[in-house]
């Protein structure tokens, strides 16, 4: 397998999957459906790289991928990935930001959420039991890589239905000024509003 790491991405081998998420197939994860609906459905949020060299939900391999998020707002809510528990709630991930300027958001079982910002270099230990998410707050592509067990597997519907912190996409109404700026960006456990307030502070 070769890899471009300037670019944070795979080069082209039959192992490797590719996907394409557009704003049309992402219409669950945005508050504004109005908005939405006025936007090009076919517009991509993001793009995937997954190299697989072993079956999906083989026990005891790794997976390597590569995530590409499009700069751009739905209303006021920045684009972002789908969003996912791991089917296996004890199984983890790295990322490792290449370029751009992100938010890792995270919430866990009891739906208390918190961000980590991502630029060139940060890496990130996504822990057992936490969802993920990612939304680019730059102007420009967010490209990050990632690294996840053979059989993690994926729980999309986790994140679809609820109505607190994590699907309210709270983050997408923050300011990367207020993530700058607040004391413990790495790390701080509040909801959606406290955010709002931290960046109406800030500004
Ligand atoms: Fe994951």
């Amino acid at each position: 397998m070769q890899m471009d790491w300037a670019k944070g991405l795979l080069r082209p081998d039959a192992e490797v999957r590719e996907s394409v998420k557009t704003l049309g197939q992402l219409s669950g994860i945005f508050a504004n459906t109005k908005a939405l609906r006025e936007m090009d459905p076919t517009t991509v949020v993001y793009r995937v790289q997954a190299w697989c060299p072993i079956p999906e939900g083989t026990e005891g391999g790794l997976f390597w991928g590569t995530t590409v998020v499009e700069p751009g707002l739905v209303d006021s809510e920045y684009f972002m990935t789908h969003g996912h528990f791991h089917l296996k709630r004890d199984r983890t991930e790295y990322y490792g930001t290449i370029e751009g300027e992100g938010a890792l958001v995270l919430m866990d079982e009891t739906r208390a959420t918190w961000m980590e910002p991502m630029g060139a270099g940060t890496v990130h230990f996504i822990r057992p039991r936490v969802a993920h998410r990612v939304a680019n707050i730059g102007k420009s592509p967010l490209r990050f890589v990632a690294c996840w067990p053979s059989d993690a597997g994926h729980d999309y519907e986790s994140i679809l239905g609820s109505v607190r912190g994590f699907s309210m996409s709270g983050v997408a109404r923050c300011s990367s000024k207020a993530m700058r700026d607040f004391p413990n960006p790495t790390r701080f456990s509040c909801l959606s509003k406290n955010l709002i307030q931290a960046s109406m502070s800030a500004s």
